[in-house]
């Protein structure tokens, strides 16, 4: 398993390495490994004995002790830049009262929307630098980040922006963003709103993201409020996603198999004929099991969406509303926990599955010519990613074939 350059970076004495490669039994493991890089590319995952042969002069040596290498994670689902905080309301739902119950009354995705709205670009930036630092702690390489909190088109830029300012800092995940603009419900004339997002927002977010989701359910917006703008994004050439089927039924999956989504998320209350129409249609199914535990209700779909032929992907949905995580090791505990994956399902729906979610092609697994996105961890053996709840496995983070300083 060899591909051309010189190593740059060779990763020695890993226990097992998660390799996530297809032509072996899931989680893809390969005992006395050597991980080697050339620039930012594999060149080299596969038994110690099979390496003896390539130079390694120059290269960086990471002796891994007897540890346990997997993927990074591909963090494929948050809401990373906000201001403010909603910890009354996390009380409030403790003590009984419903997530619609108080967005009804003024609090939830507005509140987050009128603290957001009066920050300056560098004061989202630095909110969302502290998290996204954290998050590469805990091992996460590549995470997606969401507008959404802005509503006002000019915010909902500088939301976009902020994320984007983060690009290439050192210490910090790969940022994907997503334009959000259906989120929080509005109160004054929705269709205008949804028609100056297709003719105004569409044009000024392009350049800005990746892909346009939205947050289609009751008390927030519509199939066909969603459909309007998802078919408007495609034809801007802007994929979409979809957050679907979360707190009810409404037809949001069909929706986000009728338009070719990239992925549709959440889809605690989707049937299983919803999930199949996913599988056809070639959708990743995203499952966000943090929120699932915060808000209640049915478990994340993670065994569903896998008997259905669906491709399932786990991320943190970190947000200051339904699930402040920033920890993808606890998404995979709970993945197994709650939504009946099996640790190596976990894990490659934590990795691969995430960067499926995204359309990224070049990284998810440690294979010749991939990405070099991978974790060292503080024991042996991968399994206790999902084991060992709620603890930080990760030792050594390499995002692009070097590595990174943690502080
Ligand atoms: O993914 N479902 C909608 N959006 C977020 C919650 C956002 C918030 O409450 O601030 C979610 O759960
Ligand atoms: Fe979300």
């Amino acid at each position: 398993m060899t591909a051309g350059g010189a190593p740059t970076l060779v990763v020695a004495n890993i226990g097992q390495l998660v390799t996530g490669d297809r032509r072996l039994p899931p989680p893809g493991v390969i005992e006395d490994a050597i991980l080697a890089a050339a620039g930012e590319r594999v060149v080299y995952a596969g038994p110690a004995s099979g390496f003896a042969s390539l130079p390694r002069d120059g290269a960086v040596e990471l002796d891994a002790r007897g540890a346990a290498v997997v993927p990074g994670f591909v963090d494929a689902h948050t809401h990373l830049v906000w201001l403010g905080e909603r910890s009354g309301e996390y009380a409030l739902r403790a003590a009984g009262a419903s997530y619609e119950e108080i967005a009804a009354a003024g609090g939830g995705i507005r509140s987050t929307v009128a603290a957001t709205a009066a920050g300056s670009l560098d004061a989202l930036a630095a909110g969302a630098r502290q998290r996204a630092r954290r998050m590469l702690r805990l091992g996460t390489t590549t995470v997606e980040v969401k507008s959404g909190y802005g509503q006002e088109l000019e915010v909902e830029l500088r939301q976009l922006q902020a994320a984007r300012a983060l690009r290439g800092e050192p210490g910090l995940p790969d940022v994907l963003t997503t334009y959000l603009p259906l989120h929080g419900s509005i109160t004054g004339d929705r269709e205008a709103y949804v028609e100056d997002v297709v003719e105004r927002g569409l044009a000024a977010a392009r350049p800005l993201a990746s892909f346009v989701d939205c947050f289609c359910d009751l008390g927030a917006w519509s199939v066909s409020e969603c459909r309007r703008l998802l078919e408007a994004a495609r034809a801007a050439g802007l994929r979409a996603k979809l957050h679907a089927e979360q707190r009810s039924r409404t037809g949001a999956a069909l929706l986000a198999a009728a338009v070719g989504a990239v992925s549709a998320d959440h889809l605690e209350h989707a049937s299983d004929d919803d999930l199949r129409a996913l599988a056809a249609a070639h959708v990743t199914g995203v499952i966000l099991p943090g929120a699932s535990l915060v808000l209640g209700g049915p478990p994340p779909p993670g065994r569903r969406l896998l008997e259905a032929g669906a491709t399932v992907a786990i991320a943190t949905d970190c947000n200051p509303g339904t699930c402040w995580s920033e920890s993808m090791p606890l998404m995979v505990s709970l993945a197994v926990a709650l939504g009946g994956l099996t640790p190596a399902q976990a894990l490659q729906a934590a990795t691969s599955g995430g960067a499926d979610a995204l359309g990224l092609g070049d990284r998810g697994r440690l294979v010749p010519g991939l990405r070099c996105d991978a974790l060292v961890l503080e024991t042996p053996r991968w399994l206790d990613v999902a084991y060992h709840l709620g603890a930080n496995p990760v030792a050594q983070v390499i995002a692009r074939g070097v590595v990174q300083p943690l502080d």
